[in-house]
């Protein structure tokens, strides 16, 4: 099983134009003709899903510390937009729930990265399964650099694929691949050549890339069997690429 996902998904929102990982990003994706997008979820004090990609607060909000030392509660006080612009001012942190329910309303698709951030991963992936697990309202792709996390969610959520996220492909990636019950390799683009993507490709593994800004790179990439890339300037990509499949 492999979800079908366009060839453009915007890297943890909009995030070139508006705050990373909040509702705005999204909207503004969707606004750009971009209707996937990725964003990451670890897990507040008091064991809710939110959307921060730090381990900590202080740079894309006006609070201090690790995340998972602060309940939900806390968190929803601070603002996550004011960093980036005064037009963003008052954006909050975003949960789970509310992130799946805006994106079911708008349409869209979500390739949801899972990290733990110092969170317990396994308490994670068990949350995260818990709020998909009866969501057939919005097209989820699960994927985590946690292999632990990956090869869990397998068995959590049978329903949902969850690819493999790697900043360099290790030498034996096929059979951790197999081991991990992955559904999708996704890999930072820098280190990637044509040989290699056909290495991969050839194995009928699907092949997601981050992060892509330069479209001469994302041609190249979706020329050389590439399924998507995730971008943080859907706005620039659209015009060289279709953005839906
Ligand atoms: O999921 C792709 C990409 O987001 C992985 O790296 O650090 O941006 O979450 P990072
Ligand atoms: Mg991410």
């Amino acid at each position: 099983m492999m979800i079908r996902i366009p060839h453009i998904v915007a890297h943890r929102g909009a995030s070139i134009e508006a705050p990373e990982n909040t509702i705005a990003a999204f909207r503004v994706a969707q606004a750009r003709g971009v209707n996937w997008i990725e964003c990451d979820v670890t897990l507040s004090a008091d064991d809710q899903c939110v959307l921060i990609h730090d381990d900590t607060l202080e740079r894309t909000t006006n609070g201090s510390g690790p995340i998972h030392h602060h309940d939900l509660a806390t968190l929803r006080q601070l603002d996550a937009g004011a960093w980036f612009s005064d037009i963003y001012k008052g954006e909050r942190i975003p949960t789970l729930s509310e992130t799946l329910d805006t994106l079911a309303a708008l349409g869209m698709g979500v390739n949801l990265e899972i990290k733990p951030s110092g969170c317990d991963a396994m308490k994670l992936a068990g949350e995260v399964a818990r709020e998909i697990a009866n969501r057939k309202d919005v097209p989820i792709l699960l994927s985590s650099f946690d292999r632990d996390i990956v090869a869990k969610m397998a068995g959590l959520c049978p329903d949902h694929d969850c690819g493999w996220l790697v900043e360099e492909i290790p030498g034996d990636w096929q059979a951790e691949y197999k081991r991990l019950k992955a559904s999708a390799l996704h890999v930072d683009h820098k280190q990637l050549t044509a040989e290699m993507c056909a290495e991969i490709t050839g194995e009928n593994v699907p092949l997601i890339c981050y992060t892509v800004n330069d479209p001469d790179r994302a041609r190249s990439l979706l020329s050389w069997g590439v399924s998507s890339i995730i971008t943080d300037n859907p706005a620039l990509m659209t015009t060289v690429i279709p953005p839906i499949k």
